[in-house]
């Protein structure tokens, strides 16, 4: 199996110190700057809009990764396309038009990434697959860091790595919520190729994050 990218999420870091924290997890070996932002709408948790990412991208080179949990989210697209972002994810229900907004995403020149809940089944995807690059599936409830992995999601995993592969085209596969080393292994043998990981990493203070990135990694080799 091929080694995961790590995409360490910056809401279990020290938000005192956030500048520090994302040069931090740059020099520990992350691939990818995980965002999540939450509206206390979509979801119950109120956390991170434009200006911050604009602040924080000085601070590294690596792709910055947004996970958007508002609604509605076409309104904040372009916000956070010109604050910085390379990747910008948002959930179908959240929409109201999801192909719209993947429209608007790559308008804009940014990866477009379709988020899946728990409980949200594989079939959103049928008639988006052609124009997205990125899946991202939701192995805890989103909201909060912290959370035990939903194992169901696993089947999950695999039912979308086969629509990828079927399709023919470079989709990322990325999943997020309660990812550990032990979880690490089981999605990338589902099929996954991105972790979203944010106790793991930050646990332990900086001078742990390469380790613990790196933990994660081995799940994949
Ligand atoms: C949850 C967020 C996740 C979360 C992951 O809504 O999307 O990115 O921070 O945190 P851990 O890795 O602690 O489960
Ligand atoms: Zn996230």
């Amino acid at each position: 199996m091929a080694q995961p990218l790590v995409s360490p999420s910056i809401l279990s870091a020290d938000f005192a110190r956030l500048g520090d924290e994302v040069r931090a997890i740059d020099k520990a070996g992350a691939d990818w700057i995980h965002v999540d932002v939450m509206d206390g709408h979509f979801v119950p948790n109120l956390t991170i809009g434009p200006m911050v990412v604009k602040a924080l991208r000085s601070h590294s080179t690596k792709p910055f990764d947004v996970h958007l949990m508002v609604s509605p989210v076409d309104p904040w697209l372009e916000a956070f396309a010109d604050a910085g972002a390379d990747v910008i994810t948002f959930h179908p229900e959240a929409g109201p038009h999801a192909h719209r907004t993947v429209q608007a995403i790559k308008a804009l020149g940014k990866k477009a990434g379709i988020s899946l809940n728990p409980a949200t089944p594989v079939e959103v995807l049928d008639y988006l697959i052609a124009e997205i690059d990125l899946v991202l599936v939701m192995s805890v409830n989103p909201g909060f860091g912290g959370q035990s992995f939903i194992t169901s999601q696993l089947d999950k995993i695999r039912a979308i790595r086969q629509r990828i592969d079927a399709s023919g085209r470079a989709i990322h596969l990325e999943v997020d919520g309660g990812i550990n080393p032990e979880t690490a292994l089981q999605c990338v043998a589902a099929g996954a190729d991105v972790l979203v990981a944010g106790s793991a990493v930050f646990s332990g203070g900086a001078d742990r994050y390469a380790t613990n990135i790196a933990a994660l990694k081995r799940g994949g080799t």
